[in-house]
Parts: structure tokens; sequence; C-alpha cells
């Protein structure tokens, strides 16, 4: 029986159903990451069609240092009230937002040469090829405090929890990689100490926030390739993050824009689905945790979604660029029209003009009028 839309929880957070927002970068904010018009229109547009859990696209944490043009901020105070309105404008249609919270690294092409960009060694990134600095022991805490205050500014703002960015190879994904980390003092090397970058952040969060305040984690399934991150090493950190009290995780992976032509490959003892590349990682992960496991990648059809959740203990679902295309799709299924989305899989949303769908005609036109 499908339990999509019924009612259900991640921590103390209180949803109407099992679809999440998964985080969307738009391209729509301001130079120094402020709210746009633009942008507080496709989050109540989100709302409006019964996303149950909004999050946010990255915000970055550290004003010096953004991956990408148009990212939303959180690195002082002065965000706090632009996003209060944000969350009420949400909570209006009693949907529930949480802000995605990321310090980017290397995998960047954007203003390089501008900035110091940190990296856990100075490994190139193997797509941008984006070299970082080796973080000292000073740096690390100072992007550990970072993501903390970035949290506390969140929960003041009436965001219903955090989501810790640890996956798509940005700086806390490679901490965790033994390709990207190759430090040896206590941040490198055994996987404990490649993971405890990424603990230092949930502690200090934790502590800043308080108990019962959702904190989030997205982590990438497998590096997918030789001398990176493996499943195994994946399920160990996600036992450890459920033993300290992270609310829920987010199994995805790194391989967006060729993810169509992975489906079916076999890597590291489960395969790459057409529909839910992820699945069935996050459905293995599902059996050694209990906090939610929320799968994201590759869901276009409700009667493949309606199909894993009734045949493995996955509780969640995220789509990103099916929202890109239909924003009102949730509503839309919920209202009994199953057809799919209309969605490519193409990746060709991410535009300099903003991030939007290319394919979907009508969603063009609408968004121009917000
Ligand atoms: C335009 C665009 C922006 C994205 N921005 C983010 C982001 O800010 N944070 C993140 O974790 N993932 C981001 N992603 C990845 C998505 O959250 C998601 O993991 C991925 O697109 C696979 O899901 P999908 O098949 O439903 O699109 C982005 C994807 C797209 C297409």
């Amino acid at each position: 029986m499908s339990t999509l839309f019924t009612e259900t929880r991640i921590g103390n957070m209180a949803l109407k159903n099992r679809f999440v927002r998964s985080a969307t970068w738009e391209n729509m904010a301001t130079e120094d990451g402020h709210m746009t018009e633009k942008l507080y229109g496709i989050y109540e547009e989100l709302a409006k069609g019964e996303v149950g859990l909004i999050v946010t696209g990255y915000a970055n944490i550290v004003e010096e240092e953004k991956p990408n043009a148009g990212m939303m901020g959180m690195y002082n105070d002065s965000f706090v009230d632009e996003y209060q309105k944000l969350t009420d404008l949400v909570h209006v249609y009693d949907a529930k937002i949480i802000m995605q919270l990321a310090y980017g690294g290397t995998k960047t092409t954007h203003n390089i040469g501008e900035r110091v960009i940190y990296a856990p060694s100075e490994v190139c990134e193997r797509g941008t090829k984006t070299l970082g600095k080796a973080m000292t022991k000073a740096e690390i805490d100072y992007i550990v405090q970072a993501f903390a205050q970035a949290s506390r500014r969140a929960q003041k703002s009436g965001f219903d929890g955090v989501e810790i960015h640890a996956a798509h190879t940005y700086l806390i994904n490679q901490f965790l990689s033994p390709y990207y980390n190759r430090r040896e003092d206590e941040y490198g090397g055994s996987l404990d100490n490649r993971m405890r970058f990424l603990l230092d952040i949930y502690a200090e969060t934790r502590k800043l926030v308080g108990d019962d305040y959702p904190i989030l984690v997205k982590l990438t399934a497998s590096e997918f390739f030789e001398g990176g991150l493996t499943f195994d090493e994946t399920r160990t950190v996600c036992q450890k993050l459920a033993a300290i009290g992270v609310d829920a995780i987010i199994i995805s992976g790194n391989i967006h824009g060729k993810a169509n032509t992975m489906v079916g490959e076999f890597f590291d003892g489960y395969t790459i689905q057409e529909e839910g590349y992820f699945h069935e990682y996050g459905h293995a992960i599902s059996q050694d945790v209990n906090v939610p496991i929320i799968t994201v990648g590759g869901l276009t059809d409700i009667d493949a979604i309606e199909e894993i959740a009734n045949t493995t203990d996955i509780q969640f679902f995220a789509l990103s660029r099916p929202l890109l295309s239909e924003p009102h799709l949730i509503k839309r299924w919920k209202e009994g029209d199953r057809a799919p989305v209309e969605c490519e899989r193409c990746s060709k949303c991410r535009t300099k003009r903003g991030n939007f769908c290319v394919v979907n005609k009508d969603r063009k036109l609408q968004l121009a009028s917000l």
C-alpha cells in the first residue's frame, strides 16, 4: 500500500508527504547571495505544489568563497530577516523548508584565481582540474565554526532544519575520500580520521542548535571510481552518523551529468538503476541504520517511486530536475494524474541566465512572469 501521501516525520519535523525537493542551486540570488523576487516566487510555487520538504539550493557559509554564481548566502547575520520572510511564505502552505549549507572547494571553475579555495590536500579535482590549498588545523576549525554559525542563523530564520552537503566532491566529500584526502594528521588516513571533519561539523552544529533541531546529511553512495570513497566506507559513515543523532541521510551519487549512461552498471556490489539511480545503495544503508534514508536521482515516474517505497525501506524521495520542469508535479500526482514528468534528464537546466528547464516550454513562460 502506498504511503507516499501520508503524514510522517523526520526527527521532530512533521511532514505531509514523503516528497522532497532536492537541493537545487537556482543561480538567481544577488551577487552577494541575497534573496530576489524570483527566488521567493520559485519557493512559493514549490510549496503550493505540495512538496512536503523543500531543501534550498546550497548556501555558502563563508563570504569569501562560493563555488558558483547566484548562490544563496548564509555567511553572516544580515540574511536572517529575508530568510524569515522566505520560511514564513513556505509555511503558509504547510510545507517545510530546510537550508542546505556547503563549502564548495575545488569542484568549481567559477572565478578561479580570485580567491583561496580550501581542500584537504593538494589534489586537483578530477573534472574541473582546480587545485586547492591544503587546509591547516586553524582553517579546519574556521570552516567547522562557519558551518555551525550558518546553522544557527538558519534556525533563527525559521528554517525547519539544515542539510550539511557532504556529497558531490565538495569539501566535506573530499575529506571523506581517500583519493582527495592524502593528509597525514588526525583528519587523514583511516576512515575514522577522514570522517572527523564531518563529525566535528555535526558536533559543533548540534551544540548551537540544540538536540531537537533536524540536521540532515547528504552523502555520495560511492565515488564510482577506483581509489575513491567506496560504498562500504559510506555505509560505515552512515552508521556513525546514525549513532551520533543525525536526523536523516540523503544518498546521492556524483554522476548526474553521466548518470544516464551509467544506468545498469554494477558498482561496489549494487546496480545503478534507471528509476532512482542509487536506490539499491540507499536500501542497503536503510538495513544498517534506523534513521530515515532519502534517495535522490532519476525519479520521474510515480509508479516507479511507489514500487521503490513498497519494496525497500527507503522512506523519502527527493527530486531536483523534475521539479524544475514542473514545480506542481507532486500536487498533480496527488490529484490522480500520474503521467510521468516532462524531464529528459538532459541536465541542460544550468544556464548563465539562471537554472530552469529548457525543455518544458510552458515552464519557461511561467518563470518569465514570476
Ligand atoms: C540545476 C541544478 C542545481 C543543483 N544544485 C544542487 C545543490 O545546490 N546542492 C546539491 O546537493 N545538489 C544539487 N543538485 C543535484 C540535485 O540535488 C540532485 O542530487 C540531482 O540533480 C539528481 O536528482 P534528479 O535526477 O532528481 O535531478 C543540482 C542539480 C541541478 C540539475
